[in-house]
């Protein structure tokens, strides 16, 4: 069966069919090429390309986790992993730090010599890396903000920029597969990898992932372009939302919420032509995903008919024996895994053991060896499409574009219409460029904090060494407003080598007397770079140390303009009220600094709106998509309830320094049914003084159904730019599919009855019948 293009593609396909005449490689062809690498092989060879390990086993030095400096490939090892063991994959950098794309290069082409050179089948290495904000791993890259900040533009051109740039940097740096995009549902705020995805709503994610799979894997082109690269869509699936809200830990999800908030966007990257998928680390239900034949055979593979690869988190086969106790020892959870689905291990260290236990159950009789043959099969066909027997390595010197101007401009772009206005106390900003300031917090003067995890480290804690050239909150601000007008002190610091949560005053009396003689204080607060299991949280609330220092700064009754960068949104409900403005810019990356300060004194107009809902309390966290009971209020008696829906900053909100109305909100039928197509149109007026940019969502709601229905749910949205005084109409266009939920029988279903449909302030409704 043919893998499913999204329309797009088909389209420029066609396109590109009738205009120019030239050789394309059909996908029949290359099967049969891979069918016939594949009848040639060993048993040990196809396991062998099932195994992944990360750079420091092949690498100098003590042990396998990490390598002498400078890095130095051990040729006895190399040749042990690929040329004795057949080991195909190979990921990450070495000693967690990023290297020079030229180090880059020497490391990929020594390893594919080898591969080519030197084992039998010469089956090119494919090497995987995370870029996943931007290449992470190589020196001098651009650097985009996290995925959490271009979910807050509404804007997926910036998904798509982001990916595109990345695609061609990481191809730059020689490697060919990227473990990127997240695409995890971010409904739990505490979770240590919210800021990874694309926020709390399945049809935003949905949107914004399907442009990344498109900058990544080509709109015109395919993976074997030397400028894409084959995209990991990550955590197959449900990975976001453990009950104790810290990384890899289990889940309870019933089917019908798994299928229809966490599978849809998984879906929908699989159909825009995603290359491969990374399982979900967790356990779901009691169940190690990545033991899951249900999840990833029969609905992965079978039903939505995924035919690209299939690889494990780290160590995830064998954490089935040592963590999650599913598995009496390595082999069995090796067999576990493979029957399940999995075609690619990331072991990623003690690889004999995964390839020797793997032939000894085909031999038993324990995994088919058909099994064996569809991982593998899977494999080539994804090498084979990206090129990779023709060009094993791509070289940096036929990237000029690399870190260019340009490539920067559409990052700084994404910061400028990510950041949010959360509050604006009688229209304090945008400041004035006469007024003199004081900037102050842990976030004020560090690349970390604006960047987070996967930032030329895995926990970023490397950032300043490297992005020691770009403009942190302070220096943007001194370049703005000049330095004479810009007092510094930090107050409040993190703790150097400490847990990324570790903070303590620093000079904090000084900060709060020198507030006293400034027209207007910016106090940048939030959180320390961090991710995965050394990010898990206990309290959601900032910091003390933070909410003192902004309580103690608040008093001096100088006006206070809150700056926030976190992964999360951490409650800050004790000092928002004392605060003049608020102004949330995520993890806004290399050029947040500079887009922050161009928000703050009025260069920028905000757009930003936030793609989570924040929430006012660690005990309080309820999506925007919550139930009715959700809701319940009790305005008369004794009682009050504190169930209330009480978010601090609702999904979708953020202010702009201008106005926009809507008006003449109409649908081009009162009826929508299975055989026809609603417009849903509105006009929206920029009623202020200054041009601005306004995100139109539309929203629906089942007033009644047989599942307790959500209070609402995002359908369409559009990001439109009006002058001042400007009307603009918006159209979208739904279907009666738009509208549906997921039964308990796991089917989706619109059940007749009256819907809402909301957009800005307005109402109407319409009847599916
Ligand atoms: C993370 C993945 C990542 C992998 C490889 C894991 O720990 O969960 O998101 O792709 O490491 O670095």
């Amino acid at each position: 069966m043919m893998k499913k293009m999204p329309l797009i593609r088909i389209l420029f396909s066609v396109f590109v069919m009738m205009s120019v005449s030239c050789s394309v490689r059909t996908t029949d062809d290359s099967d049969k090429k891979v069918d016939d690498i594949l009848s040639q092989m060993t048993l040990e060879e196809k396991v062998g390309q099932m195994a992944q390990i990360t750079l420091d086993v092949i690498g100098n030095g003590a042990g396998r986790h990490e390598s002498n400096e400078p890095y130095a490939i051990d040729t006895v090892r190399l040749r042990e992993a690929l040329v004795k063991y057949h080991v195909g994959s190979i990921l990450n950098t070495t000693n967690n730090y990023a290297l020079p794309s030229a180090q880059w290069n020497e490391i990929i082409s020594f390893i594919q010599k080898v591969a080519a050179q030197e084992t039998r089948m010469k089956i090119p290495v494919i090497y995987g890396i995370d870029a996943t904000h931007g290449v992470t791993y190589t020196v001098g890259a651009t650097i985009f903000p996290q995925q959490i900040t271009l979910a807050a533009t509404f804007n997926p051109v910036h998904a798509y920029n982001m990916a595109k740039v990345t695609a061609y940097e990481t191809r730059a740096s020689g490697i060919p597969w990227n473990f990127s995009p997240v695409l995890d549902l971010g409904a739990d705020p505490r979770f240590s990898r919210q800021f990874e995805g694309f926020g709390e709503d399945p049809y935003l994610i949905g949107v914004m992932g399907e442009q990344m799979i498109l900058g990544y894997e080509g709109m015109t082109d395919s993976i074997g372009s030397p400028y894409k690269v084959a995209s990991c869509i990550k955590h197959f699936m449900g990975y976001s939302v453990p009950v104790s809200g810290k990384d890899r830990t289990p889940a309870y999800i019933p089917d019908h919420v798994l299928r229809e908030y966490h599978l849809t966007p998984f879906k929908k990257a699989i159909e825009a032509g995603a290359e491969s998928v990374m399982i979900n680390s967790g356990i779901i239900n009691g169940v190690s995903v990545h033991a899951s034949y249900d999840l990833i055979t029969k609905l992965l593979k079978q039903e939505l008919q995924f035919e690209g690869v299939v690889v494990t988190d780290w160590m995830d086969i064998i954490n089935l024996h040592t963590r999650d106790k599913i598995a009496f020892d390595n082999k069995e959870a090796v067999k576990l895994a493979v029957n399940a689905g999995i075609d690619m291990s990331m072991i990623p260290y003690e690889y004999e053991s995964f390839c020797d236990d793997l032939v000894a159950l085909v031999e038993a009789g324990e995994v088919k060896e058909s099994r064996i043959d569809d991982a593998v099969r899977r494999i080539l066909k994804m090498k084979m499409k990206l090129g990779l027997w023709e060009k094993p390595v791509t070289r940096f010197g036929d990237y000029p574009e690399f870190g260019s101007e340009k490539s920067a401009k559409a990052s700084y772009d994404a910061a400028a219409e990510a950041i949010t206005l959360l509050k604006n106390t009688a229209g304090v900003l945008p400041l004035a460029k006469t007024v003199r300031v004081l900037v102050t917090g842990p976030n004020a003067n560090n690349m970390r904090s604006l960047n987070g995890g996967w930032t030329y480290s895995w926990q970023g804690e490397k950032t300043d060494r490297f992005a020691h050239s770009y403009n942190t909150f302070l220096e943007a601000i001194r370049n703005e407003i000049g330095e004479a007008n810009v007092k510094y002190v930090p107050g409040v610091s993190y703790v150097e080598g400490g847990n990324y949560y570790e903070d303590k005053e620093d000079q904090f009396a000084q900060a709060v007397q020198a507030a006293k003689s400034v027209d207007a204080v910016i106090i940048c607060l939030g959180e320390n770079s961090y991710t995965e299991k050394p990010g898990d949280l206990n309290d959601l609330t900032l910091s003390a140390n933070q909410l003192k220092l902004a309580t103690e700064i608040a008093k001096t009754g100088k006006p206070v303009i809150l700056v926030l960068s976190e992964g999360r949104p951490r409650c800050i409900k004790s000092i928002e009220p004392m605060m003049a403005a608020v102004v949330q810019t995520y993890l806004p990356g290399n050029y947040g600094g500079d887009a922050l300060a161009d928000i703050l004194f009025g260069d920028v107009n905000p757009s930003g709106k936030l793609p989570y809902t924040y929430p006012s309390y660690p005990n309080s966290i309820v999506t925007y998509y919550h139930k009715p009971a959700e809701e319940q209020k009790r305005a008369e008696g004794a009682y009050v309830y504190e169930s209330d829906y009480n978010a601090q900053y609702e999904f979708g909100f953020g202010l702009s320094y201008t106005s926009f109305t809507y008006s003449n909100l109409r649908t081009s039928s009162p009826v929508i049914s299975d055989n026809n197509q609603v417009e849903i149109i509105v006009d929206i007026t920029n009623s202020g003084t200054r041009s601005g940019k306004e995100v139109v969502m539309l929203y629906s709601s089942d007033l009644y159904a047989s599942l307790s229905p959500d209070v609402k749910r995002l359908r369409r949205f559009q990001k439109i730019a009006l002058e001042a005084g400007e009307t603009k109409t918006v159209k979208f266009e739904i279907t009666a599919k738009d509208l549906a939920f997921v039964g308990l029988d796991g089917k989706w279903i619109t059940e007749p009855g009256d819907f809402d449909i909301q957009t800005g302030n307005l109402k109407t409704t319409l009847k599916f019948k």
